[in-house]
């Protein structure tokens, strides 16, 4: 038996995977168990449970592999820094203490994390070899097109290559300071969110704005080439030489300093939003044709930050040349320790490899579960109140009543989910009918921005009555926006909506799903199976059942800033100090009238001990 532990950590989003004989047996991403979202510590909570998860200790381990080359990435800040001297003098001198501390004695921090207990060697992969691994490896494809995109890793920001078999091979590179990535986060930062974790809120917002600023990018900051290929004008831009990522003359350009994380959201920002995502879509479709020229594939598999943009990911699917598209979930830095342990078992031991038909990545259901008694302990001792139901046909009747009746429900099942979606085992679930459950669940539930759409589940073999999918394409991870089919829209919407600007938008009814179809009529789809999700599949037919509607609003079980929860003591936490409902883990049931209620300071406590993104 090979046991190969993956590892991702110093950069943001630390996890850890086990791969046992190639089989997916553990993977988690640290900030579940630190409770600190894109935790970058070593992350030893998370090797914990894999190898708890493995009924293993490190001595048992063969071979211990790190996403990316932390020298290469050392002698890239070297050369970043010194041929922006002297004005990135100041912050080479901040780096280099954490480098010279963690980062260059890699082996070093990882045998005494794993209380020097392992004896194999250390594979170090590229970082954009780890995100291809982790997009094509895992993929149903034999064959396949692979595009990685992110911020930066070592040099690579783009790399373009073909997987087949157990081999895969990336023929094609852009390199930093040209990054797509930093171009989508500049404008996550000029409009006044936070970097490596705003991105989404941008991409949220930018249904709402107009993308009139478009030209002024294609003009300035970015030269797009027909190939993909692009150029990025570094004097708009502060990443190399400095800690922000914009600099004065794009200030300049755009005529305002960038906008202050308090103040509010205006129309402007919206439509810078709408700009760089044109901008964003515009390089990923021009990539996309070019990589089905050089590999003449059919599929395509994706990977990186930047694969979390499901509307670019979307109009691929739709316009793209692939007949197919699948992308890693855990697309961002997270997913790399995923890569690298394939990387091992393909590459290094040459060991061969079936491609599934749906993948091999059992729906990402990869993290902790808890027991009965786990449950039972956790709830007893907050003095929860609480029904078990053992019957699975009675407790979704249970919970089938309380979504018709616009209820919110806490919906805690099975492995906790690897990457950042939540996709059914740890999610907020409501009736995406109800015109109000939006505003609900964003200003009552998770206390964010009311502007965020929020997602839809749907059941496979229903989705296209709904949202326009192409035959036999599914989203079972929600990394494609489709939009909502026209005869769900609601009639004279279209017509409406073009009398409103900005949040007002909101107002408009807009489909027979209204809480999960954005303004733009588009929705992020998941694509639910009895295979992949299991439960979950059966309380969205039960739903169906009785409601004609085979669609649940599906958001992360978290409040604004918080990681995605992971134990019963987590949800209950989330639960109490929230408006939620009703919370259901596994087969237990708590009412939120029957609690014992949090009181407004602790409430406020725990609001306050996220920091906001
Ligand atoms: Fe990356």
């Amino acid at each position: 038996m090979t046991r190969i532990l993956g590892l991702s950590a110093f950069y943001h989003d630390s996890a850890a995977v086990l791969l046992v004989d190639g089989d997916i047996a553990a993977a988690a991403q640290e900030e579940r168990f630190t409770r600190k979202k894109h935790d970058h510590h070593f992350p030893i909570n998370a090797v914990e449970y894999c190898l708890e998860a493995g009924g293993i200790s490190a001595a048992d381990l063969d071979f211990v592999g790190f996403y990316d080359k932390p020298r290469v990435k050392f002698d890239r800040l070297i050369e970043t820094y010194a041929s922006f001297a002297p004005s990135g003098f100041g912050s080479y001198l901040k780096a280099l203490p954490l480098w010279l501390k963690s980062k260059l004695h890699l082996p070093v921090e990882i045998d005494r994390a794993l209380g020097h207990q392992y004896r194999g060697r250390y594979v170090f992969a590229d970082h954009h070899e780890s995100h291809a691994a982790s997009a094509f490896f895992p993929s149903p494809f034999d064959d396949a097109a692979i595009l990685t995109l992110d911020g930066v890793g070592e040099w690579s920001t783009t790399t373009l290559g073909h997987g087949q078999g157990n081999r895969l091979r990336l023929t094609h590179e852009i390199r930093f300071p040209h990054s797509l990535g930093l171009l989508y986060s500049a404008f996550t930062y000029y409009t006044g969110f936070r970097v490596n974790s705003g991105e989404y809120k941008v991409m949220g917002l930018a249904p709402y704005g107009e993308p009139r600023f478009a030209d002024l990018i294609r003009r300035h900051l970015i030269h797009i080439n027909d190939d993909g290929s692009f150029w990025m004008d570094q004097r708009y831009f502060n990443y190399c030489a400095g800690t922000t990522m914009t600099s004065e003359a794009f200030h300049q350009l755009f005529g305002a300093p960038p906008r202050n994380p308090e103040s509010l959201v205006t129309q402007r920002d919206m439509d810078l939003a709408a700009s760089v995502q044109v901008v964003c879509e515009e390089v990923m479709l021009k990539c996309a044709r070019q990589l089905h020229k050089m590999t003449g594939s059919r599929n395509l598999v994706m990977a990186g930050g930047v694969a979390l943009n499901c509307v670019g990911n979307g109009r691929i699917l739709r316009e793209g040349p692939f007949d197919r598209i699948w992308i890693q979930p855990a697309a961002g830095d997270a997913g790399g320790a995923l890569g690298v342990a394939q990387l091992i078992w393909h590459h290094v031991l040459g060991q061969p490899r079936t491609a599934r038909p749906a993948d091999s990545l059992k729906g990402s259901l990869l993290g902790p579960r808890f027991d009965r008694e786990q449950i039972k302990t956790a709830l007893d001792a907050q003095g929860a109140k609480y029904t078990l139901i053992e019957n699975e046909d009675r407790l979704l009747s249970t919970v089938t009543d309380l979504l018709l009746q616009e209820k919110v429900v806490g919906w805690v099942q099975d492995r906790m989910e690897f990457g950042p979606r939540a996709l059914g085992a740890r999610s907020i679930i409501g009736d995406p009918r109800s015109p109000k459950m939006q505003q609900t669940m964003n200003l009552k539930i998770k206390f964010r921005e009311s502007f965020r759409p929020f997602a839809p589940s749907v059941l496979a073999d229903r989705a296209t009555e709904y949202f326009e999918l192409p035959k036999h394409a599914d989203s079972p991870y929600m990394l494609i926006v489709a939009p909502v089919q026209q005869q769900q829209r609601a009639p004279g919407s279209a017509d409406a909506m073009h009398g409103k600007t900005g949040i007002d938008k909101l107002n408009v009814p807009r489909s027979t799903v209204p809480a999960v179809t954005h303004v733009d009529f588009s929705a992020r789809v998941q694509t639910v199976t009895p295979e992949a999700n299991g439960r979950y599949d059966r309380l969205i037919r039960r739903f169906h059942e009785r409601s004609g509607c085979p669609v649940l609003v599906n958001t992360s079980f978290n409040i604004r800033g918080e990681p995605i929860v992971c134990t019963p003591q987590d949800a209950l936490r989330c639960f109490l100090g929230t408006e939620m409902d009703a919370l259901v883990i596994e087969d237990f049931v708590l009412l939120k009238q029957d609690q014992p209620q949090m009181s407004a300071s602790q409430a406020e406590a725990y609001k306050k001990s996220f920091t906001l993104d």
